[in-house]
């Protein structure tokens, strides 16, 4: 019984080895419910061919081959293809016309090949081409006209290549082009004016590239880009109207740039914020860490009026913050300042004016005091200061008075604050410092408690003084009462007092 069912089993496998070498090019496997083949993985290294009907294909997998050309001709009797994949291959160059009048191709996907040079015209007439992945190549030219009338393209990765610089000239008509990759090439500098081209921008990543400025406008006519990262470049300068639109309106309080809310600019050779924001930005969230800043200053963080988040963190440098230096944020809500070994000291006025701060995070730097007027804790939600550098003098005291209703985490967070200085404290949590140990002088509040007992104590005395003698000399004093009261009743009672 086993066995025959064995058999049949084979029987069934044989068929459908036949059929499918049949209908499927050599080696591949095809799945035709949904038109998908699969020829990744066979050292191929050319475009399988031997389809029964081309026009069923949808999805062709080819990852990880020995392709090193495209054959155009292969390329177009699969009329029907929605999903190309050529990646981990050893294609060298897109010649023109490489993809070409494909109706339904939504997604071609080289990543992992050895293409330098994608010429013009390498992509034409693909009306629904929505993602093109190009990363892990060697492309350091991209001739003119390589992406044009691309009308539903959104996406392009060009991570990891050689590109030195980004020319407009690659791009025509990429209408809906938002997301542009182009991060671990070789680009020396900010593709500025990118917008004319590709005018709807949304995301540009631009990360481990060796940018070193950022030029005049550099975004002019980017009215959608929302995002900018420029990660580990070496950023030193950023033109002060980099964020600022060359079209100035009449009205100086106009915002442009209006969708751009998201800039990090972490990991870069800045040595103050930059302040290229013009007149108002809506920027709502900006990295700046790992930068080796020398102070932050109120002159900083202008035009800035929707700054919700602001990271300054792993500052290799000494640096300080300066008299309100935040002040002029006035949305900001959440401000990370960690891991900045370099940052000891901090004007007491540096958080001043932040009416909508709740979230603070001072973890790991150098701080050596904690100023009661540095913060409104009433309205903070969390607080870290962890592993700073505090000096446990008079200065820290009020962090063992509870007076104030705190939220519990902010509570437990100043609890948690231990002494480095002096040596004496070193490591003790500053509520548990004997209060005598913080050397305070006595303080106004002290004094004036001290005239009050004393006033008291000296009423209560004299009260006392004054009963003494009243007990001491009663007797006395009721007699020369009574002699008063006999001396004036004397004259009036002639009659019955004699009785
Ligand atoms: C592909 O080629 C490599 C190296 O020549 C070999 O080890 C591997 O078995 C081949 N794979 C297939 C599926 O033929
Ligand atoms: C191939 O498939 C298409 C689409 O399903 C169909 O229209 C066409 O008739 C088929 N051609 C052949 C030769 O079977
Ligand atoms: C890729 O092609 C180049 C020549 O174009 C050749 O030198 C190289 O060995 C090929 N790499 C692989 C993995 O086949
Ligand atoms: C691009 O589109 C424009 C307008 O639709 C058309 O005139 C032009 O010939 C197209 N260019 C190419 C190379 O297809
Ligand atoms: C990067 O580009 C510069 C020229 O701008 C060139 O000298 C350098 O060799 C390139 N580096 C790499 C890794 O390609
Ligand atoms: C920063 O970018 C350089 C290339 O510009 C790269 O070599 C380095 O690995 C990157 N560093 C990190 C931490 O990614
Ligand atoms: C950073 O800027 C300094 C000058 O401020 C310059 O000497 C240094 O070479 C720059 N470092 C990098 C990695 O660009
Ligand atoms: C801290 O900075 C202030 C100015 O912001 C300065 O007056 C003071 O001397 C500095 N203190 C230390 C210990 O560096
Ligand atoms: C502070 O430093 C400690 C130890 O070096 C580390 O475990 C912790 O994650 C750091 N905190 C932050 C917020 O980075």
């Amino acid at each position: 019984m086993e066995l025959h069912y064995t058999f049949f089993v084979m029987f069934l496998a044989v068929i459908d080895l036949v059929k499918s070498a049949e209908d499927c090019p050599a080696k591949c496997t095809c799945h035709w419910d949904d038109g998908k083949v699969e020829c990744s993985n066979l050292n191929i290294s050319s475009l399988p061919v031997g389809y029964k009907n081309a026009s069923l294909v949808t999805q062709l997998m080819l990852g990880n081959n020995l392709l090193t050309t495209i054959d155009k001709n292969v390329l177009k009797t699969l009329e029907n293809l929605m999903f190309l994949d050529i990646s981990n291959n050893n294609i060298t160059e897109l010649q023109s016309e490489t993809f070409a009048n494909m109706p339904h191709i939504s997604e071609i996907v080289l990543r992992g090949n050895s293409i330098t040079n994608i010429n013009t015209h390498a992509f034409l007439n693909l009306p629904n081409l929505r993602n093109l992945e190009l990363s892990k190549n060697r492309i350091s030219n991209l001739q003119e006209n390589s992406f044009i009338n691309l009308t539903s393209l959104k996406m392009i990765n060009f991570e990891n290549n050689k590109l030195t610089e980004l020319k407009s000239s690659p791009f025509l008509n990429v209408p809906l082009l938002s997301v542009l990759f182009l991060g671990e090439n070789n680009m020396s500098s900010f593709p500025v004016g990118i917008c004319q081209s590709v005018p709807s921008l949304q995301s540009l990543y631009l990360d481990n590239n060796n940018i070193k400025s950022i030029g005049e406008f550099a975004l002019d006519g980017c009215s959608k880009i929302a995002k900018l990262r420029l990660i580990n470049n070496s950023l030193q300068t950023v033109n002060k109207n980099a964020f600022s639109c060359r079209r100035q309106s009449e009205n100086k309080n106009d915002f442009c740039l209006e969708k751009l809310t998201t800039l990090f600019l972490n990991e870069n050779n800045l040595t103050k914020p930059p302040s290229a924001f013009g007149a108002k930005s809506y920027v709502r969230e900006l990295d700046l860490s790992k930068n080796p800043l020398k102070s932050a200053s109120i002159n900083d963080f202008t035009g800035l009026p929707y700054l919700n988040t602001l990271v300054m963190s792993y500052v290799p440098t000494s640096f300080t913050i300066g008299d309100s230096a935040f002040s002029k944020l006035e949305s900001l809500t959440k401000l990370t300042l960690t891991n900045n070994r370099g940052l000891k000291n901090m004007s007491k006025t540096a958080f001043k004016g932040l009416q909508n701060l709740k979230y603070i995070f001072l973890e790991n730097n150098s701080l050596e005091t904690l100023s009661f007027d540095l913060l409104n804790w009433q309205n903070l939600v969390r607080f870290d200061a962890r592993n700073n550098k505090l000096r446990c003098d008079c200065a820290v005291k009020w962090i063992q008075d509870k007076k104030m209703t705190l939220n519990s985490q902010v509570s437990s967070a100043l609890t948690s604050l231990k002494c480095t200085e002096p040596k004496t404290l070193k490591g003790k949590l500053v509520v548990n410092v004997n209060p005598s140990y913080f050397g305070c002088p006595i303080d106004d509040e002290v004094s004036s408690r001290v005239k009050t007992g004393l006033v008291v104590a000296a009423i209560v005395c004299s009260l006392s003084i004054v009963c003494l003698l009243f007990i001491k000399y009663r007797r006395m004093i009721f007699m020369k009462l009574r002699m008063y009261s006999y001396r004036r009743h004397r004259g009036r009672c002639s009659f019955y007092c004699r009785q």
